[in-house]
């Protein structure tokens, strides 16, 4: 790895209005450059916005305001929504301000002196929305290839960049540097584009058309066309022309993240004029997919653009960036549903992360009174859960590497749940009860040991949430700033555990009741269903999908009627460290008096619902044979929140 990181996202149109999409790149930016921060290497994070060209001119024209003075009012919207997603970049660019434009006026220049830009006559078919040139070939069905709107044939003349000359080289390059552009599909794609004679890029725009851009400076006719003064930023932007020292610690560029869209752009147009301007390339190109809605591209005019802002209103910035690094494998499309990122978010948050926390925090207060314990000899338990650690740790600096966020974080997450499979099998209840304080001891430090170190894993991706934790478990008073200390941290013993606040409280949907607390609903439903056919009665499922179902024991600790339901229940249970409500139709069968002190089994990931208006956190098992129905409770002896399987 090596010790400097500076990463890029694509500078945003500023006329847009943020959405997933653009929340999505940045977000990568940002968890990529807080990682690589928290592995102690010096980093930079430069993100703007696009503020030139044709759709910005023709708003502020509509609007009756000046083009800058447009800029400067739509910039906010991404200004805000980054400071709300708590993103840390470094710089942000816009391609108005003057010291921008002032390297931009230099390269032109430079170029032209040395006829790497040349003036001819030309005639193309332009697309006004993209706001490209196209040749005859390029069209599709005599529309613009990019977005298939009409285009008009126009003939002027104008300054050309000579691309062509690079397009050997490029080849050359791409095929020699395969960390250059990532995923190896988008480079061979790009090598696919360069398959067919590659022209020179038109990059003026005569004034008469277009004004609002940068000046060309060896013609007041022009300006400048808009990507070839966006991709300029990426220099500009860390002190190219005007600041070598900077600007020699940072170039070549680690990453610049786009979406696939604009591999183009970035993988020809960038690297040919970066070879004309003589600076070495950026060492890789990554191009994400897309973000779909109903597995359609996000469009204004389908409706279906989906506003970040509402989903951190719903669940909060962290679980919002927590999701979007989760759900998508970047270099794929993902699809976003409300449903998808509940489901991810109440299973692996709230179910996975949240009770590892709170049970590791009440069982260490109970037991010690909140300072975590020093262990004593480690077994074969105990060294499975410090693997399962390990293995996420080194997981996650070798997805770093491949841009597999996705996969570093699910090698944290089944650190997680390798913790609660530890709690659960080594039964730190029992051994409080048992009076096994050494074992106890060990058990309840390793846990709280897991737990800081995956904390610290995910900061980058949760930064707030995980400071919480990391204050729960007393570890915001030891010195640890980042992954990179995490070997220096021999153990937690000594931190003092707080009282955990519920860090990601379940998302409850109104639903359909649990169907234990709606037997006749239930018995309705089969009867009006077509009579089963054989093969729906002996389905068979494999045991991975068995154990998808977490059944546990579960101790009833009240219960009491609901009001004006005469066949519910609510009742409180005890499974293991935590505390649950669950609403069960069992009324008629058993009092409540009956039902007190019984251990029971229940299906403890079931998707919370609402009975009643009353929520429901699990469902309890019962048999139900007519009119007879009798719970399913455990043979002897045997603690709340035991796995059953
Ligand atoms: N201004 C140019 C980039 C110039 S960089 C020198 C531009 N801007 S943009 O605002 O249209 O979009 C930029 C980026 O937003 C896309 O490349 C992509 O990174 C991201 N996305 C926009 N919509 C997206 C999705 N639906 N899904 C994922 N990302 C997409 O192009």
């Amino acid at each position: 790895m090596s010790e400097k990181f500076y990463v890029t996202t694509p500078i945003y149109y500023v006329n847009d209005r943020p959405h997933i999409g653009h929340a999505y790149t940045t977000v990568l930016a940002d968890v990529l450059a807080r990682t690589h921060r928290s592995l102690a290497e010096s980093t930079f994070f430069l993100t703007g916005t696009d503020e030139h060209g044709q759709k910005v001119q023709q708003a502020a024209e509509k609007r009756g305001v000046a083009p800058l003075a447009h800029c400067d009012e739509t910039v906010v919207r991404f200004q805000e929504l980054w400071t709300r997603l708590g993103i840390t970049n470094d710089y942000f660019i816009r391609t108005t301000q003057e010291s921008h434009k002032k390297i931009v006026a230099k390269i032109m220049q430079d170029l032209y002196d040395r006829d790497e830009i040349y003036k001819a006559d030309y005639t193309g078919w332009y697309c006004v929305g993209c706001e490209r040139f196209f040749t005859e070939k390029d069209l599709v069905d005599g529309k613009c290839p990019d977005c298939g709107r009409d285009v008009n044939a126009i003939t002027e003349s104008n300054y050309f960049f000579r691309m062509s000359k690079y397009q050997d080289w490029l080849i050359e390059y791409i095929k020699t540097h395969p960390e250059f552009i990532q995923p190896a599909f988008r480079a061979n794609e790009t090598l696919g584009f360069l398959k067919k004679p590659l022209g020179d890029l038109c990059i003026s725009r005569p004034k008469s058309r277009l004004s609002w851009g940068i000046e060309l400076p060896f013609d007041p006719e022009y300006v400048c066309y808009v990507w070839f003064d966006a991709l300029i930023n990426y220099i500009s932007g860390v002190g190219y022309g005007s600041d070598d020292e900077k600007f020699n610690s940072w170039w070549p560029a680690s990453c610049h993240l786009i979406g696939k869209d604009i591999l183009t752009t970035h993988t020809v147009y960038w690297p040919t004029m970066l070879k004309a301007i003589g600076l070495p390339m950026p060492q890789t190109i990554f191009a994400h997919g897309w973000w779909l809605t109903g597995n359609s591209k996000m469009s204004k005019s389908l409706g279906n653009v989906v506003n970040p802002m509402d989903m951190i209103d719903r669940a909060g910035v962290d679980a919002f960036r927590y999701f979007l690094m989760a759900e998508m494998s970047p270099g794929n499309d993902a699809n976003f549903s409300e449903e998808s990122f509940i489901s991810r978010y109440n299973s692996d948050l709230a179910n996975d992360l949240g009770n590892l926390l709170s049970r590791v925090s009440k069982l260490t207060i109970r037991a010690t009174g909140g300072e975590i314990p020093a262990p004593g000899e480690n077994n074969t338990d105990d060294q499975e859960l410090a693997q399962a650690v390990d293995s996420a740790i080194s997981s996650m600096a070798e997805c770093l590497e491949s841009y597999k966020l996705d996969q570093g974080i699910n090698a944290a997450m089944n650190a997680v749940r390798a913790g609660n499979r530890y709690l659960e099998k080594c039964a730190p209840w029992t051994l409080a009860k048992n009076g096994d304080t050494a074992r106890l001891h060990t058990v309840l430090h390793n846990a709280a040991d897991a737990l800081c170190r995956v904390a610290v894993l995910l900061a980058p991706v949760m930064p707030e949430k995980m400071a919480e934790l990391l204050a729960v478990l007393g570890a915001d008073k030891a010195n640890i700033a980042g992954i990179a200390d995490l070997k220096e941290l021999k153990s937690v013993a000594g931190f003092t555990m707080k009282e955990a606040v519920p860090l990601f409280p379940r998302i409850i949907v109104e639903e359909e009741a649990a169907p234990a607390a709606k037997p006749e609903k239930k018995v309705k439903a089969e009867k009006a269903a077509p009579a089963k056919t054989e093969e729906a009665v002996n389905v068979v499922v494999t045991i991975d999908e068995f154990f998808k179902t977490r059944l546990k024991t579960a101790k009833v600790l009240t219960a009491e009627k609901v009001e004006g339901a005469d066949k519910l229940l609510k009742l409180s249970i005890e499974v293991g460290s935590e505390t649950r409500q669950l609403v069960a139709g069992v009324a008629q069968y058993y009092s409540p008096e009956a039902i007190i002190g019984k251990t029971i089994v229940i299906v403890a990931n079931l998707k919370p619902a609402k009975i009643r208006g009353i929520e429901s956190q699990g469902m309890l098992l019962a048999a139900k044979d007519g009119n007879n129905l009798k719970l399913v409770t455990i043979d002897g002896d045997m603690p709340s929140g035991v796995s059953i399987g």
